[in-house]
């Protein structure tokens, strides 16, 4: 008998650490464009920034040149879901545009997103926003050996579908990342429980809902990167790169590793060491 080749990269625990220096990178970039996108900033004002914290870190960008990606972010604003390109478009009050960013450090990838509501909240994208921050949290709960793959994807549907009625993209998925950004398995963000692969130690996921006001349906414009919403509603994006440990989960895109949710949901988590 030959030993079947593993399917999924398992990481040790020094690969986890590098790969928490690149989720350090990601979790400080985002957190300053978080403070810097306000009306008048155009969303390539917001790439620039993230480039001046890849040169600042001495990290490399994970988006530049993907399939010939020309930015090192992505910056959807409104209906645009996600892989909009940094223009020159302002951002306007009432705007939500979703930030993602993957940064590399000694080959190792992190990859977050956040959505950011511009000037006056507008009370129904703060709540899709803050449903689908929830829902993803949720999932990154689930990280845990043991569990399967689809216990992740249940618990984020859970908790947008609980919330209101919502638009669950089907077409993308979260994903396994380490060496690459975008490695096996796919995470879709719906689904029963209790199947697909176990959760062993040593995986990396990037869990990653994407959810809309009204369908899930949607396409790519002709620039052949930015996915809109077919009916013209506003979408929302969260993102965390999880570690699966011995000890639970690890949010190396977090700041605190995720300890404060872990906290807060009694899920024994080694953030609160790390
Ligand atoms: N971060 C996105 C994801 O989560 C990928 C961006 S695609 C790129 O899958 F082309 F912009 F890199
Ligand atoms: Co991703």
């Amino acid at each position: 008998m030959f030993r079947r080749k593993e399917k999924y990269e398992i990481k040790t625990f020094d690969e986890f650490l590098k790969m928490r220096r690149a989720g350090l990178v990601v979790a400080d970039t985002l957190q300053r464009i978080s403070v810097e996108a306000i009306p008048g900033v155009t969303t390539k004002d917001l790439d620039r920034i993230a480039r001046e914290e890849l040169i600042k870190f001495n990290a490399t960008p994970s988006f530049l040149g993907y399939y010939g990606y020309p930015a090192v972010i992505c910056t959807s604003v409104n209906d645009e879901v996600v892989h909009a390109i940094p223009n020159e478009r302002a951002l306007v009050d009432g705007d939500i545009v979703s930030v993602d960013f993957g940064a590399i450090v000694d080959g190792w990838h992190g990859d977050s997103a956040i959505t950011i509501e511009i000037g006056t909240k507008i009370p129904a994208q703060s709540k899709l926003s803050s449903v689908t921050k929830a829902a993803m949290w949720a999932g990154v709960g689930k990280a845990v050996a043991g569990n399967h793959l689809s216990d992740i994807s249940n618990a984020v549907e859970k908790i947008i579908r609980t919330s209101g009625d919502y638009g669950i993209l089907e077409e993308y998925t979260g994903h396994g990342i380490g060496t690459k950004m975008h490695m096996e398995p796919s995470i879709p963000n719906f689904g029963a429980p209790g199947n697909g692969p176990k959760l062993v130690v040593g995986m990396a996921l990037a869990i990653e809902p994407m959810v809309t006001l009204g369908t899930k349906e949607v396409h790519t414009l002709s620039d052949n990167w930015t996915v809109v919403t077919d009916d013209g509603t506003t979408a929302s994006h969260w993102e965390h790169t999880v570690a699966i440990t011995e000890d639970g989960p690890w949010v190396l895109t977090a700041h605190d590793g995720g300890a404060q949710y872990f906290k807060e949901n009694g899920i024994s988590s080694p953030a609160e060491r790390l």
